[in-house]
């Protein structure tokens, strides 16, 4: 338990003042915190500016997937996980996706909705008209807050009236559906939804008190498809098990959970080298896994005439270029910058090939060898050096832990032991 987590001021302080007050406050050793401190003065102060109270960064690891044909043109793709085997198993199936021309992908307009919930209406049917009347006006009113949106060929387009009802609960909504173009787009459809609020309030006759986007994002839709060469993949029997182990995801929710995990460690792996948000993205990739009222799999996986795996993806994904951690964070503008994206959308739709790479090489797995022999050795690696190997020591533990099939913290702590040279004994 900390001392005390009252500290006035704190947030006017900089990342190192505020990390010896951390350490006053919390009453721990400074040595036991001082991994929480930034070391590098610039990063600090990049940190400083993107969240409150800052300290300092969590340093998570980038790699890069190679081998990603993706509508013709190969791109190396930058994808920051803390998973072992994650940026392997991405890379190996788009090397097979290679075989049979990479991977196609499309995607709609970058709209995003914003949401305003108007309460206390007494004619919602009426209401939902009178709106639906006003739409020009809406729209407009929209447009007039953000005109350097309007001149990058994005801005309101629509609007959409609920009626939305539970129990007793009954509130009108409007939905406003705004072309974000390369941003992300919350702060362009929350600061329409805003100003729109006390005009669609009056119109409606009611009260508005929700103003914001929605990360149901349905309407930013992305796509990607593969041909995963049979025998590439390891011959028939291998695309039998991948198109049963789908129908197991297509038809449970419980295996569908684990099957769009294994789809999302490649999605979010690519939001979080490109400093976009992983929240919005996992929000609105689950919500669509569940759109039909049942929650299923984001892919799908069929055999063509030739025997061949098809795999398919089709998600949401509101992915920015501009504005927030892409704009401010330099290894996201690296990382940008090493894909090559000429927009949003074509940042999205690359996401969409690797979260279809990523889950098609987790299904291979699973259907013939399982997934732990992949996972063995880079996890036993971590589990040597949790249990003290230094460098030229965690070779020889991870090779014995992997051989005899016991990856585990107290195997790793005996091995070590037995590696390390008895001291001398002491002579009196
Ligand atoms: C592990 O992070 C992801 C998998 O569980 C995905 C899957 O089961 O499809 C291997």
């Amino acid at each position: 338990m900390n001392a005390t987590s009252r500290i006035p001021g704190f947030y006017k302080l900089d990342p190192d003042s505020r990390f010896r007050r951390i350490v006053e406050a919390s009453g721990l050793p400074a040595d036991q915190l001082r991994p929480l401190q930034e070391k590098d003065a610039a990063m600090a102060a990049i940190a400083d500016r993107m969240i409150e109270n800052a300290v300092g960064t969590i340093a998570i690891p980038l790699g890069i997937a190679a081998n990603f044909l993706i509508d013709g043109t190969d791109h190396l793709v930058p994808m920051a996980t803390e998973e072992p085997s994650v940026v392997a198993a991405a890379s190996n199936a788009a090397l097979i996706a290679r075989e049979r021309g990479g991977f196609h992908t499309s995607g709609t307009a970058p709209v995003m909705i914003a949401q305003v919930q108007i309460l206390d209406v007494a004619d919602p049917q009426g209401a939902r008209l009178r709106l639906l009347e006003a739409r020009d006006e809406l729209l407009e009113l929209a447009n007039a807050q953000d005109p350097l949106l309007v001149e990058l060929g994005g801005g309101a387009r629509d609007i959409e009236v609920r009626l939305v009802e539970s129990g007793d609960f009954r509130c009108v909504v409007v939905h406003l559906q705004v072309d974000v173009r390369d941003a992300m787009g919350a702060n362009a459809v929350n600061t329409m939804a805003e100003a729109l609020a006390p005009r669609i309030a009056a119109i409606a006759r009611g009260r508005s008190l929700l103003r914001i986007l929605s990360n149901k994002a349905d309407l930013r839709l992305v796509r990607a498809r593969a041909v995963f060469d049979a025998e590439k993949l390891g011959g028939a029997d291998v695309v039998d098990g991948i198109v049963d182990a789908y129908r197991f995801a297509a038809a449970d929710p419980y295996r569908a959970a684990t099957h769009n995990k294994g789809i999302m460690n490649g999605i979010s792996a690519v939001v979080l080298a490109t400093g976009n948000d992983t929240r919005a993205v996992e929000a609105g990739a689950h919500c669509h896994a569940c759109r039909d009222g049942r929650y299923t799999s984001l892919s799908h996986f069929e055999k063509d005439a030739d025997g061949h795996l098809v795999g398919s993806i089709e998600l949401p994904l509101a992915l920015g270029l501009v504005g927030g951690a892409t704009r401010t964070h330099p290894t996201a503008q690296a990382a940008v910058t090493l894909l090559g994206v000429r927009s949003a959308t074509h940042l999205g739709r690359i996401t969409a090939a690797v979260g279809l790479a990523q889950n098609t090489a987790a299904l291979r797995a699973l259907a013939t060898e399982g997934i732990q022999r992949g996972h063995m050795s880079l996890h036993a690696r971590n589990v040597a050096a949790a249990a003290g190997a230094v460098e030229d020591e965690i070779g020889a533990l991870v090779e014995r832990m992997v051989a005899d099939g016991h990856v585990r913290l107290d195997r790793a702590r005996q091995l070590l032991a037995e590696l390390r040279p008895e001291p001398e004994p002491h002579r009196q």
